[in-house]
């Protein structure tokens, strides 16, 4: 991809034509996400009444802060994202909980993103925002979160992941063309190649920074920030949902 479409297109994950794009087809192009953001809230190891404090890192418009807002009624949710547009349609559709949820607009690549945010947190949440991250940024996020919650506290992602076998990779990125294929078809009845699917999928991959890490780094980078117990509890293909806590 040439350069200055490059610079329009990361550009666009802040323009708020990108952001109501994204709300409207993320169900459409993206496998399993409601059972993902389902799983993320039922992972979070409290009681549904208790006052909980979570952080939803790189939140878009609001997900999946609306799942714990709804599921604990006694919970506040922080959410992060660099944004802006994002922010505010997360913002408008999560108005209705009042005080309960803040946004914060903030570059988790920023050594110093969390600056302002005093308080601690008993879970920390993110939905296929953490690939977006450079590998020293998300390792140094790890060690940010583990200082940021109680000691009972939790991390509960969702991410995407690359195989550690470049064979492996084509066969999960074939899976989820296919994927896009099948809805095209039955959702917008609209037909599309695989092959088409897959270049206009790298290109919009180059174009938006994605640096999946492998489970394996990913759940080492865990330990070494200092958390017990680290597991994955979900995978599909590259996708997955890993978590750690700072007791076994
Ligand atoms: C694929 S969207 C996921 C949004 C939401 N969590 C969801 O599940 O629908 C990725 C989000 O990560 C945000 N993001 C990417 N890089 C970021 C960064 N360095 N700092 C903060 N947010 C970032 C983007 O703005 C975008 O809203």
């Amino acid at each position: 991809m040439k350069e200055a479409a490059k610079d329009s297109y990361q550009q666009s994950w802040q323009g708020r034509e990108r952001a109501q794009k994204y709300e409207q087809r993320a169900d459409l192009v993206l496998p399993k996400r409601q059972e993902m953001l389902s799983l993320i809230v039922q992972l979070i190891p409290f009681e549904r009444d208790e006052p909980l404090r979570v952080l939803d890192l790189g939140t878009g418009t609001g997900i999946p802060a609306q799942r714990v807002l709804q599921d604990f009624p006694g919970a506040n949710v922080i959410c992060v994202d660099k944004s802006a547009e994002m922010l505010e349609i997360g913002c408008a559709k999560l108005a209705e909980h009042g005080d309960r949820v803040r946004f914060v607009r903030a570059d988790l690549e920023d050594p110093a993103w969390n600056n302002g945010l005093l308080d601690r947190f008993d879970a920390i949440v993110s939905a296929l925002a953490f690939n977006l991250l450079t590998d020293g940024a998300k390792q140094r996020l790890f060690a940010q979160c583990y200082e940021m919650l109680e000691p009972h506290g939790c991390l509960v992602f969702s991410d995407r992941l690359r195989a550690a076998n470049g064979a492996v990779d084509r066969f999960y990125l074939d899976q989820w063309m296919d994927f896009i294929v099948r809805q095209t078809r039955e959702v917008l009845g609209k037909e599309v190649t695989l092959e088409t699917a897959t270049t206009r999928q790298r290109s919009l991959d180059e174009a938006a920074g994605v640096k999946s890490a492998t489970l394996e780094d990913i759940l080492a980078w865990l330990k070494q920030a200092g958390f017990a117990q680290v597991a994955c509890y979900w995978k599909y293909f590259q996708w997955a949902i890993f978590g750690a806590s700072k007791v076994c």
